[in-house]
């Protein structure tokens, strides 16, 4: 039985990391499933904007499987964090943009993943946190790198020598969430989030993300040649010839995404 679901409903996808009795850890055989998927999303036109989730009530994902990882060797263990680098990857350059539900548990792996996706909107009931030194390993799935992108290399340093779990709250207060929510309205609200980004013109969408994506991997003066070139590339679209004419005309754009 596959062990990541994916649901459509219109033009938002759902994928559902599915193995709640472990607390959703990423296994190779999870990590190889979410790879096929999200190869699939990315050229399927339909799929506008993407969320991602855990299975039950407890965990969005509790990290990478610690049992995995008991014998591995080096060269495994190596291997073990290229796969998990080489997916996240994937999500965070996916053209569509992606959502994380963060319904409990983000631990390890788990935290890395949804540092990978574009918004993070968490239940009040969620954990984060990089746990990784207290089983004498380092993060490996990008979170050295990408925490310290998001919250500055100190407070990154902090959470990752501690290996400190912290709440929602506090998570919001350090700049990692865009919004906590009741744990009931989690799924709602990321809905209606996706439904706002899927209404908009996918062209421009896309654009946008990989301006920001890509720009804030890049030293200022190659990411604002990225973006001086997606906007020049905007004009060669219908949208944008639609989107200007129909403020200019006061009405609402009827965007066709070419
Ligand atoms: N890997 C494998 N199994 C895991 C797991 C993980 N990351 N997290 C939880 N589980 C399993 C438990 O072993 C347990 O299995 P059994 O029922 O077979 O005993 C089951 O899930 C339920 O977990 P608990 O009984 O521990 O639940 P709890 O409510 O008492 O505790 C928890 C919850 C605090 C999240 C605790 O499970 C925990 O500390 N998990 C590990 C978190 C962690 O260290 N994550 C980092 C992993 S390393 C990593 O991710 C490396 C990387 O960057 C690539």
């Amino acid at each position: 039985m596959s062990m990541v679901e994916l649901r459509e409903e219109g033009p938002i996808a759902i994928v559902t990391i599915n193995k709640p009795k472990l607390l959703n850890a990423l296994c190779t055989n999870v990590l190889n499933e979410l790879k096929e998927l999200f190869e699939k999303i990315k050229l399927n036109k339909k799929i506008k904007t993407v969320i991602i989730t855990g299975a039950g009530e407890k965990a969005f994902v509790a990290g990478a499987d610690i049992s995995q990882m008991e014998n591995m060797t080096t060269e495994q263990g190596y291997r073990y964090s290229t796969l998990g680098q080489e997916i996240f990857a994937l999500i965070e350059n996916l053209p569509q943009p992606v959502i994380a539900a963060v319904n409990g548990y983000a631990l390890g792996g788990g935290f890395e993943l949804a540092m990978s996706c574009d918004l993070i909107i968490a239940s009040n009931k969620a954990k984060f946190g990089l746990p990784e030194v207290t089983l004498g390993i380092i993060p490996g799935y990008g979170g050295t790198q990408r925490l310290s992108r998001i919250i500055g290399k100190r407070k990154a340093l902090e959470l990752i020598l501690t290996g400190e779990i912290i709440d929602s709250k506090k998570a919001e207060q350090l700049g990692i969430l865009n919004s906590v929510v009741e744990h009931e309205k989690l799924i709602d609200y990321c809905m209606e989030l996706a439904q706002k980004i899927s209404n908009k013109g996918q062209i421009a969408v896309r654009a946008a993300k990989e301006a920001v994506v890509k720009g804030s991997n890049s030293d200022l003066n190659s990411a604002l040649a990225i973006e001086n070139s997606l906007f020049g590339l905007c004009f060669a679209t219908e949208d944008r010839k639609e989107g200007i004419k129909a403020f200019l005309e006061k009405r609402k754009p009827n965007f066709q995404d070419h």
